[in-house]
């Protein structure tokens, strides 16, 4: 019986090794951490069960049936993050450089599969040469089974990934559907075609890092949501987001406690509009004045940063925040910006995370490369996100709400609870210049004296538009509240939607314009 002890023994000691001390070395020297080295730093302390430890691939061509690992190159299991159950699959490099055999697909779909069964969100730890070579369809036929299970668990389950070194061709499209992607700076990259084929085809010289790095994905592509500047960031992003999160579609994000206190005020939000209202600010000190102290999680940072996106506590419950950013581009929407802030909207939907929308927005972006990319289809996506939106939605306009995006931007008539606006805010259908200029045409051209008509007819349209009492005559502004008393407000007006119940038409699945 001893025998059979120490069979079990070593077994799982070879397990431990992956692909042996030496290719561990290697991995160190290339500034990388082992599968099982992130694992232990991404699960809570003796929490995780490992499941599969065993599995071998059953590959048969080019000798590979002579070289064999236990796990295959993939480490899963489950276990807790911050004490709430979570499933990890993390590829390890040192097992045939981290490739997706048929038998190591299995694993991570019978992972994916417990996941949805038991309502708990999974992390993928991408570091993986792509399809085993040696495995052929059966290693394509693997990453569809993953893809199918990626496309089904969204919207049920979070789903995250952590890119921590290559992820390149078919492997892209498993992190591409999930929730969100975190990159490391310097030793991950993703494209669907390498440097060499780029070469071929497009004869541009390109390195990996430039065509798929961290940095690529973060500011060009828009493809990660986090770049990050070592493995131990990104998987401490990782945990920050699932701290706002629920485990799955029917659960709500963990409340922190929080004491209110007898005056939520914060006079800081009186001083942030400039007086010019052509001048710039910075919408993360608005956010700042109104979420719980350091709580603000900002997703896609450098990615369209004419629009800010994140995560927040209000009173210790999560929040997703959408502001338009004046300190870039005026806090215009544009194609990126649509699509940044629709994809945040509909996942804080999905997961019945309340959404806050801070206006200051002069209007969409205009200009034939807005128009020829798109920006009708896009700034639709926006539209359509909040639109379909059922969780609970407050407004504050602080400043421009002008043209289509005062609708698109989580106006009443879209759906939003509570509209609130400050005394600063202007809502109308464009600036009081460029208004006047149009509708006054032909009385400033014909005037003695053109220069002085036109400002009269401006200070005319500020005097009537540029504010935000028209709109609360109608009732599309609920409350012109002080700016300072802003947190007060959003505290209360979460409190109130806190039960909301809200059910758009029943259908198969809606067409947004994608
Ligand atoms: N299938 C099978 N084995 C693979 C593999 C794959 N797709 N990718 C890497 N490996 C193996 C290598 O043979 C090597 O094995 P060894 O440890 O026994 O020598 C090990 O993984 C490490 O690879 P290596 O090339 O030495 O590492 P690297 O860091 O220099 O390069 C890659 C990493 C991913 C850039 C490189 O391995 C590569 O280009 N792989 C092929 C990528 C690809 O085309 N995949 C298929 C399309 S999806």
């Amino acid at each position: 019986n001893q025998e059979k002890i120490d069979l079990l023994n070593k077994k799982n000691e070879e397990a431990l090794l992956g692909g042996g001390e030496a290719r561990i070395a290697a991995q160190h020297k290339k500034g990388k951490l082992t599968a099982r080295e992130r694992i232990h730093l991404l699960i809570d302390e003796g929490s995780f069960q490992e499941i599969d430890k065993f599995v071998m691939h059953r590959g048969k061509d080019f000798d590979i049936d002579k070289e064999h690992f236990l796990g295959d190159g993939v480490v899963t299991g489950y276990g807790n993050i911050n004490g709430r159950l979570t499933y990890v699959f993390s590829q390890d490099f040192t097992v045939f450089g981290g490739s997706l055999s048929e038998t190591h697909a299995e694993k991570i779909c019978k992972l994916m599969d417990m996941a949805m069964k038991n309502g708990a969100p999974i992390i993928g730890l991408n570091d993986s040469g792509g399809a085993r070579i040696q495995e052929g369809v059966n290693s394509l036929g693997g990453y569809a089974d993953i893809f199918y299970r990626n496309t089904l668990a969204s919207g049920v389950i979070p789903q995250l990934s952590g890119i921590m070194g290559p992820c390149a061709g078919g492997a892209v499209y498993s992190p591409a559907i999930t929730d969100f992607i975190l990159m490391v700076e310097n030793t991950s990259y993703m494209f669907v075609t390498g440097p060499n084929v780029v070469k071929t085809v497009t004869q541009e010289t390109v390195s990996a890092e430039e065509l798929g790095g961290a940095s690529a994905h973060s500011t060009k592509s828009g493809v990660t949501h986090f770049s990050c500047a070592n493995e131990l960031e990104c998987i401490q992003n990782i945990k920050k987001i699932l701290s706002y999160v629920p485990q799955n579609c029917e659960d709500i994000a963990p409340i922190y406690p929080y004491e209110l206190k007898d005056d939520e005020s914060r006079a800081v939000l009186n001083d942030i509009i400039p007086d010019n209202p052509n001048h710039p600010y910075d919408m993360r000190e608005v956010i700042a004045g109104i979420v719980d102290d350091s709580s603000f999680l900002e997703v896609h940072k450098n990615f369209a940063d004419n629009i800010v996106v994140g995560f927040a506590r209000i009173a210790g419950r999560s929040i997703g925040i959408v502001g338009n950013q004046p300190q870039s581009m005026a806090g215009v929407l544009d194609n990126d910006a649509s699509i940044k802030a629709a994809r945040f909207v509909r996942f804080c939907d999905c997961f019945n995370v309340p959404l806050l929308v801070l206006v200051d927005v002069p209007g969409f972006l205009p200009g034939t490369d807005q128009e020829w990319n798109g920006i009708i289809t896009n700034g639709a996506k926006l539209l359509y996100a909040f639109s379909e939106a059922t969780v609970p939605r407050i407004t504050v306009i602080t400043r421009k709400a002008y043209g289509g995006a005062y609708d698109v931007m989580n106006s009443k008539h879209i759906g939003a609870d509570l509209n609130f606006a400050w005394p600063s805010a202007e809502i109308a259908v464009m600036g009081a210049k460029g208004a006047a200029e149009i509708i006054f045409k032909k009385e400033i051209s014909e005037s003695e004296n053109p220069e002085a008509k036109l400002q009269e007819k401006v200070d005319e349209y500020t005097a009537k538009f540029a504010n935000p009492y028209r709109a609360a005559h109608r009732g599309f502004v609920d409350e012109v509240i002080f700016p300072a008393e802003t947190r007060a407000k959003l505290i209360g007006g979460f409190k109130m939607l806190e039960n909301k119940v809200d059910k758009i038409p029943r259908k198969k699945h809606g067409n947004i314009p994608l």
